[in-house]
């Protein structure tokens, strides 16, 4: 990567949510171009466990718990930052409460719109979108008031652009208002984000801060059979996402490759939102 637009040699990058699937793969691609990284998450547990499969030098490494939805966490963590030297440059906002969509006693009528529980919804919120607020507040700022800049990569998802079809989660057997489907709060987070992404990109466009959004498609991650087959048939491509196909979109937002780039959405999706 030396001498190349995609080095980050020198810079630091703050992952949230980073041990879970797709943040550990955003660390492995920045890690690749040479940048430290910052894994925060809520469980230093979790932490240590995607260190571990990282396989990256310790200096390279930097381990902090950080619930995004709490305020004074996400100060916590930049002022030990800032007392240890270290220069927040990227942070890649992707921390969320995915909620799984399953027929399970009880989950199926409360994904329902008309039974969504208000305290799931303040909860998805406060992590999925006030918490990208809270980041980017703490560490964009950061960023902004030395004159050196940075990046912000929002992980939004191919339903940032469309909704969720929502028979793609039916159950059989089960009357259609019983039937489970993915919640409100994912495309209204996913929404938000991207009013975020472009409110950032201009709000700190002079101060050389760049805003970005990211949407991948469904991750393959052992799904049931039944769910992969209805999800494949919508997408051009006919499959879902391997873990590490949005690398190279991470590694390209992230770096000096998309320079000219800012308020953006980049959508990955095997072509679903194309057809
Ligand atoms: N996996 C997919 O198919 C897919 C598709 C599109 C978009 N996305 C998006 O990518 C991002 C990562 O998804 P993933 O599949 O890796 O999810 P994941 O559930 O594997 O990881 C999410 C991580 O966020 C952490 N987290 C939860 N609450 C937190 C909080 N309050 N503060 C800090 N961290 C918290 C969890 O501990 C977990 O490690 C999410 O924003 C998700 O919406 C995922």
């Amino acid at each position: 990567m030396q001498n190349s637009k995609f080095d980050l040699a020198g810079k630091t990058a703050l992952i949230t949510g980073a041990g879970g699937l797709l943040g550990m793969e955003h660390a492995a691609a920045l890690l690749e171009c040479g940048a430290r990284v910052v894994l925060t998450d809520i469980s230093m547990a979790v932490l240590e466990a995607a260190r571990d499969k990282l396989k990256a030098s310790p200096a390279q490494v930097e381990l902090h718990c950080m619930d995004v939805s709490r305020p004074e966490q996400v100060s916590g963590v930049a002022q030990a930052l800032q007392a240890a030297g270290i220069r927040v440059d990227i942070l890649v906002n992707n921390a969320a409460i995915d909620p799984k969509v399953k027929g399970g006693e009880g989950m199926v009528e409360s994904s329902r719109l008309e039974n969504f529980p208000l305290d799931q919804w303040n909860q998805q919120v406060a992590v999925g979108l006030t918490g990208a607020f809270l980041c980017s507040q703490v560490f964009g700022t950061g960023m902004a008031q030395d004159g050196k800049g940075g990046v912000i990569l929002n992980i939004a998802s191919d339903l940032s652009v469309f909704s969720p079809d929502q028979r793609l989660y039916r159950k059989p057997g089960l009357p259609d208002d019983m039937q489970p489907v993915k919640p409100v709060t994912y495309s209204v987070i996913k929404t938000g984000l991207l009013g975020l992404t472009r409110y950032l990109a201009t709000y700190w466009a002079d101060r050389g801060v760049r805003t970005n959004a990211l949407s991948p498609g469904g991750v393959f991650n052992g799904q049931d059979e039944d769910f992969v087959q209805r999800l494949s048939a919508l997408i051009p491509l006919g499959r879902m996402a391997q873990r590490d196909e949005y690398r190279s979109a991470v590694q390209f937002l992230c770096s000096d490759a998309s320079s000219y780039m800012n308020g953006q959405n980049i959508v990955i999706d095997g072509g679903r939102s194309a057809w």
